[in-house]
């Protein structure tokens, strides 16, 4: 709904000062704490699709260490590197090899080291992705439990039992894949007849770590020192929920009904929210704390509630935890400000900021998201030729607006590389370019998640938009991306660019990361969303008219569709704006 307001009321309206927006008391107070990870823009790199400097179709190390001027111009506190170990790439480096190496595709150690100097030169810190729930099915230690015998201290790195049933052929449990199929594989024994099973959370490439095993914990905590000794800015922890299995694997109920079924979340799931995670997150951030520069651990964790997930960023826990109910609320004033509330309450109980996020490589981009109407996707759904396709306008106008929105919230922030240039996913790549395994374990019943994860463009009328220097590219660009190609975003103060490039350096400047949070109550705005971060008033207008602004602030920023209408007192549709409380 849209309040029926033209440009002349509003601004009488503005002259008396009335005003339809009433402040309601403080909800969230701003932290005694002010570390860098409180209110941290932390940008994540997706290396396989940000530049690929060699020409090889893949992004790689060097190219991202040669942009970092230009990332630098974003204003960004530090970068998230999704993994460049050495693998297979059967998961997109999510299924890791040699956790303390760099896989060729994407260049050498010296490389890493040298991007990791590079950036700390810039004043950005790299938060490497650590992925211990499991490894790659060709980890050293996941062939040598193959080798080993049933029992050994091999297998006892992993989710190794005997089938039940006749012949053992029944695998041992219920537990399935999250990529689809059964979460057990079966392998042959010493003789060649059908042995053991291991269990995968994700693809039978990935084999689960046996993390109540001490061994599988002095491991990782080599691999953490690692990348600090490396100089990391700390670690992003890949499906954290994970890592513990509960006590004797019981079968799970799945569904309400008792029948397993696939998706997230499941927070009563035997495989997710163990108790015996927060020794080890403990063990972590102690380590972290030995090392200078305040490293910071941000946890992939899919809990719910959000009261739930504020015990894994308690003190003595992890710095940091994707808000991922932010990321899944749809386009909707109600469920925007529930969530934000409730995440501040939560988080507020530990002492911890959230991380507000909007887009990640494993969900449809948010310029995509918004642009479908009342479709609800589950993280690891993408759009395909065959889906109701988005409306793009629409989508890249609310994305702006989300953004410049979610920027004015205090804590920290996620962005996700390409949703500076406000990029969609390719909503149309055809199946035999897909290599996500959820589509190929699903039988392409499930989309999966390529659609988001192409490579970004650079230069509108280069090969690959500028991507490689070859023109070629591991997943195909939409044809239309030259007019979002940076080169010609760089310029123009109407960019999307240049947007994010304002909100950032205005939210640092107000401090807004570490700031204060009320609602306004606004009734006759339905689709408003209003909130004032300490001396800063922020509106969202969710609806597709114009509708009036707070009377009397000034405006300190707006996405740039409404920018004359601001002038007027309004604030477009699907527009969002900074003001200065006058009383601040
Ligand atoms: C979460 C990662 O973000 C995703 O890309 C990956 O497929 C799974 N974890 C398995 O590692």
């Amino acid at each position: 709904m849209s309040l029926p307001v033209d440009a002349a009321s509003a601004s009488d309206s503005q002259n008396e000062a009335v005003s339809p927006y009433a402040l309601q008391p403080v909800l969230h107070e701003p932290s005694a704490g002010d570390q860098w990870w409180r209110r941290a823009v932390i940008y994540q790199i997706y290396p396989r699709s940000f530049k690929d400097s060699t020409g090889s179709g893949m992004g790689d190390l060097a190219g991202i260490t040669a942009e970092l001027p230009r990332i630098a111009t974003l204003g960004v506190d530090a970068i998230w590197l999704s993994p460049f170990f050495p693998s297979p790439q059967k998961d997109a480096g999510y299924d890791v090899s040699d956790y303390r190496g760099v896989d060729p595709l994407f260049g050498t150690m010296d490389d890493a080291k040298t991007l990791i100097s590079t950036a700390k030169s810039f004043g950005i810190r790299i938060i490497i992705d650590i992925v211990p729930n499991h490894c790659s099915n060709e980890h050293a230690l996941f062939k040598a439990a193959l080798a080993a015998e049933p029992g050994s201290a091999e297998r006892a790195m992993f989710h190794f039992a005997d089938g039940s049933g006749e012949g053992g052929n029944t695998p041992p449990n219920n537990w399935f894949s999250l990529f689809g199929g059964s979460g057990w594989t079966r392998v042959p024994a010493a003789d060649g007849t059908p042995g053991q099973y291991y269990f995968h959370l994700f693809d039978a490439t990935q084999p689960d770590f046996n993390w109540r095993n001490p061994a599988v914990q002095e491991e990782f905590e080599k691999t953490l020192r690692f990348w600090l000794d490396a100089g990391a800015g700390g670690f992003r922890i890949d499906v954290a929920h994970a890592m513990f299995k509960k006590h004797g694997m019981p079968n799970w109920g799945g569904a309400p009904d008792g029948t397993p079924r696939p998706g997230f979340p499941f927070a009563e799931a035997p495989m997710f929210g163990q108790p015996e995670l927060h020794q080890v997150f403990a063990r972590w951030r102690e380590i972290c704390e030995e090392y200078p520069g305040e490293p910071v651990l941000c946890s992939e964790a899919n809990v719910r509630p959000l009261t739930r997930l504020a015990d894994w960023v308690a003190p003595g826990q992890m710095h940091q935890s994707f808000n991922f109910d932010y990321l899944r609320t749809l386009w909707d004033r109600d469920a925007l400000a529930g969530v934000i509330g409730d995440s501040l309450e939560a988080f507020d109980t530990v002492d911890a900021p959230t991380t507000w996020v909007l887009s990640n490589h494993d969900v449809s981009r948010h310029a995509t998201r918004f642009g479908l109407d009342g479709v609800a996707l589950d993280l690891g759904d993408g759009i395909g030729p065959r889906d109701p396709q988005p409306d793009t306008t629409l989508g890249l106008a609310r994305a702006r607006a989300a953004t410049v929105f979610m920027l004015g919230l205090p804590g920290g922030a996620y962005l996700y590389q390409g949703e500076e240039l406000g990029l969609g996913d390719h909503t149309t790549l055809e199946d035999r370019y897909r290599q996500d395994p959820t589509f190929l374990r699903s039988n392409g019943e499930r989309t999966g998640r390529d659609g988001c994860r192409v490579p970004i463009p650079w230069v509108h009328d280069a090969p690959a938009y500028g991507f490689s220097p070859t023109g070629d590219t591991w997943l195909p660009q939409p044809g239309n991306w030259a007019a979002f190609s940076r080169d010609l975003q760089d310029d123009d103060p109407a960019s999307t660019l240049n947007l994010y490039r304002k909100a950032l350096a205005l939210r640092s400047e107000l401090g807004l990361g570490l700031g204060s949070l009320a609602f306004f109550a606004n009734p006759g705005l339905p689709e408003v969303l209003a909130i004032r971060n300490s001396d800063t008033i922020i509106v969202l207008n969710l609806s597709g008219a114009p509708v009036p602004l707070p009377a009397g602030d000034p405006l300190l920023f707006s996405d740039a569709n409404g920018a004359k209408l601001a002038a007027m007192g309004m604030l477009g549709a699907n527009a969002a704006a900074w003001l200065r409380a006058t009383d601040g």
